[in-house]
């Protein structure tokens, strides 16, 4: 007898009236109507079945922080980091795990169960560090944690930098994280990506820079990510995360640094709530938007992942675990609003971030985890419209989460008694 048989489900390749089979953990069957008998039945009724989200790319040490001591005046970058540096300080690791775990409380009910958080390192007690190490064996069971290496304040700039990360990798830490726009010159900047690169090929570690979060069209830190990539044998092992700069380069120099990125098998994370608000703050009008150039990387063969990056932080002072939001409005501001397009950005959010976390048996394919959202939505499209409740979230087989569906009572003579907002173009 099957643990779990969800059928009557639409999943994200277009499939309709699927079954899935699930026995300790993981999936055994994805086939049309089946028929076998389970422990449970759910029936989808033709809504859709989707991997979990993935967010790539977040700050799980900064976050819920917002106000804390003072709020980012002038809404910028480098008064964010300025006001982190003030917080710093004041950290606790109690107060650190007991956000980071009402963070997690939210990403399950979102359907998100893996998540990729970049720590600060340039913390001599480490205390961000030893306290995610808690929170990520805690959630463990429900959700996988994976922790990046970050020289907040410059690899090379802080003095410290590299000795602390180097702490936290032997603690534990999985990706070596970078900065280069922030280091003092374009050369340091181009030396801490080697630096980095050299590190994670020497100790098996996978790598994921902070790389030209910038309006200045000569930060080309990518460039040299690519090179160093390919020179150390790194190939699907690297994300350049942001890459705003891109937003802003010169065509002619764009059109010979994207087949680099492709070859060299390096990923990007762009961050599109937080790049929105962040970016063209020195622009009076025109005002550049800032993000990095998402479709035009997509075309040339590059993974491309959309992350979270900030929830109430020093950064960014919105936000809730929702990676429908997120990849919404990646979609709006890259202009994503073909079909296709839109079904990528849907991908960016689920299937392209879990390529870049090297996430082991994630899908609903016979043999990944039994790891699914049912959607109150019958497609991708749809879903992203109605950034759609996620009505049941399951970890390797079992219901972690569930939400009543979103409906609304109507008192409207001769009109229907309820609203959903599901209307399918399919
Ligand atoms: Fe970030």
């Amino acid at each position: 007898m099957l643990d779990l048989l969800v059928h009557h489900a639409t999943l994200p390749d277009g499939r309709t009236d699927m079954s899935v089979a699930v026995q300790d953990g993981r999936i055994t069957e994805v086939a049309c109507g089946l028929q076998a008998p389970a422990a449970e039945t759910v029936d989808a009724q033709g809504l859709l079945l989707s991997p979990p989200f993935v967010d790539a790319h977040f700050h799980m040490d900064a976050m819920l922080s917002y106000g804390l001591p003072r709020v980012n005046a002038s809404g910028t970058l480098l008064e964010g980091i300025a006001l982190w540096g003030e917080l710093k300080p004041q950290l606790t690791f109690d107060a650190l795990v007991e956000r980071a775990l009402t963070y997690c409380d939210w990403a399950v009910a979102r359907g998100m169960l893996a998540i990729r958080s970049h720590v600060d390192v340039c913390d001599p007690r480490l205390l961000a560090v030893q306290a995610l190490l808690e929170v990520k064996r805690r959630v463990a069971p429900y959700l996988d944690l994976q922790l990046v290496a970050f020289p907040q304040d410059g690899a090379l700039r802080d003095p410290q930098a590299l000795e602390n990360l180097q702490r936290a990798l032997a603690m534990g830490v999985d990706v070596v994280g970078g900065i280069p726009h922030f280091e003092r010159t374009m050369e340091q900047g181009a030396q801490s990506v080697r630096l980095l690169c050299e590190l994670a090929a020497a100790q098996g570690k996978l790598v994921d820079l902070h790389c030209d979060e910038s309006d200045d069209p000569l930060s080309r830190h990518i460039e040299t990510l690519a090179f160093e990539t390919q020179r150390l044998g790194l190939q699907g092992r690297v994300t350049g995360s942001h890459c705003t700069s891109m937003h802003s380069m010169d065509n002619y120099y764009v059109s010979k640094l994207l087949p680099l990125v492709a070859e060299a098998g390096v990923s990007v994370v762009a961050n599109p709530l937080i790049n929105i608000t962040l970016q063209g703050r020195h622009d009076s009008y025109p005002k550049r938007r800032g993000l990095t150039r998402v479709p035009e990387l997509l075309a040339a063969g590059v993974n491309v992942a959309f992350g979270h990056d900030c929830v109430m932080d020093p950064w960014y002072s919105l936000g809730s675990a929702d990676m429908l939001e997120v990849a919404s409005m990646g979609l709006h501001v890259a202009q994503m609003t073909s079909q296709a397009a839109m079904r990528q950005c849907f991908d960016a959010v689920t299937t392209s971030p879990a390529r870049i976390l090297h996430l082991e048996g994630y899908g609903l394919e016979p043999g990944c985890h039994a790891d699914f959202v049912l959607l109150q939505a019958h497609d991708p499209v749809e879903a992203l419209r109605l950034r759609a409740t996620r009505l049941q979230v399951f970890r390797r087989g079992k219901r972690v989460a569930q939400s009543p569906a979103a409906t609304a009572t109507l008192h409207l003579p001769g009109r229907a008694n309820t609203v959903s907002w599901m209307h399918s173009s399919r």
